[in-house]
């Protein structure tokens, strides 16, 4: 068995809805191996981006909060650190690259400026020659073009990538991707999945991939961990999960298939 990088333990997490807490997450436990991609599936609403949001920090700009619980992130406490770790060791692709772009600066710049963050003693060569590199990795050919575009003049798989560009710049051990290629035709969807396990291996990332779509779990993933409303109803190896799943829901998933 390999190092945990991530833990979370019994964390439960909700949103303010007019000024009401809701709990979203109910004592949620989950280890991450080092090394490894770990799918996450679930219904719709059974809290899969919640935690990722949880996971980068990200859940007050959301209205929400982590009541209880804790996450740590190689050994230190990932509640308190986050500032210093998003972006950097653990960074994130989500489903909709339109609504994360800004659309009135040109993509290069933009993943330019995610480096800058973690890395402001580098001259602009040193930084040009750095986002090259990335868009050789994600296979975005045509640097100067790409480059100086804006997000809409380029295709949903192109953004898809510059996205996934943004998220490895700073070589991050962690990748979390939410649903990375469910506004994407099938033929460009298996492209990025196929980019991601390449760059899993070629990077030696830890991979937490969010997705309803079990196939991809079956595919992709070394683990699978089955959340059912706000829980984690199942968490085990792929292997044994397909073979011998126990929980209600996992089944009615597999029979799906
Ligand atoms: N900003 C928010 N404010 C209030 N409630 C929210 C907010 N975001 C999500 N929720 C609620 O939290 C629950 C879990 O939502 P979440 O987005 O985590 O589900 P999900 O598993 O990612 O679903 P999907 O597969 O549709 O993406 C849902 O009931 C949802 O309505
Ligand atoms: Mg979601």
């Amino acid at each position: 068995m390999n190092k945990i990088i991530l833990s979370v333990k019994n964390l439960y997490a909700g949103y303010y809805v007019n000024s009401k807490y809701q709990q979203v997450l109910k004592n949620v436990n989950l280890d991450i191996e080092e090394g490894k991609t770990y799918a996450i599936v679930g219904q719709s609403g059974s809290g899969k981006s919640t935690l990722a949001l949880c996971l980068m920090g990200l859940i007050s700009i959301d209205n929400g909060k982590i009541e209880k619980g804790n996450i740590s992130f190689c050994g230190k406490d990932l509640i308190s650190d986050i500032n210093k770790i998003r972006g950097k060791d653990i960074s994130i692709v989500l489903q909709d690259p339109h609504s994360y772009l800004n659309p009135v600066i040109t993509v290069g710049k933009q993943v330019l400026e995610a480096l800058e963050v973690y890395n402001k003693n580098l001259n602009k060569e040193e930084k040009i020659k750095r986002v090259k590199e990335v868009f050789e990795k994600v296979k975005l050919d045509d640097f100067e073009r790409i480059y100086n575009s804006y997000p809409h003049q380029l295709s949903g798989g192109q953004k898809q990538r510059v996205l996934i560009a943004m998220a490895i710049i700073n070589n991050p051990k962690l990748l979390i991707a939410d649903e990375p290629t469910s506004g994407l035709d099938l033929t460009v969807q298996k492209q990025i999945l196929e980019l991601f396990a390449e760059l899993k291996k070629e990077l030696n990332l830890t991979m937490i991939m969010i997705t309803h779509n079990i196939l991809i779990a079956k595919k992709y993933s070394d683990y699978v961990a089955v959340m059912y409303k706000g829980e984690i109803a199942e968490q085990k190896s792929k292997k044994e999960i397909f073979e011998n799943p126990v929980h209600e829901y996992t089944k009615k998933l597999l029979d799906n298939i």
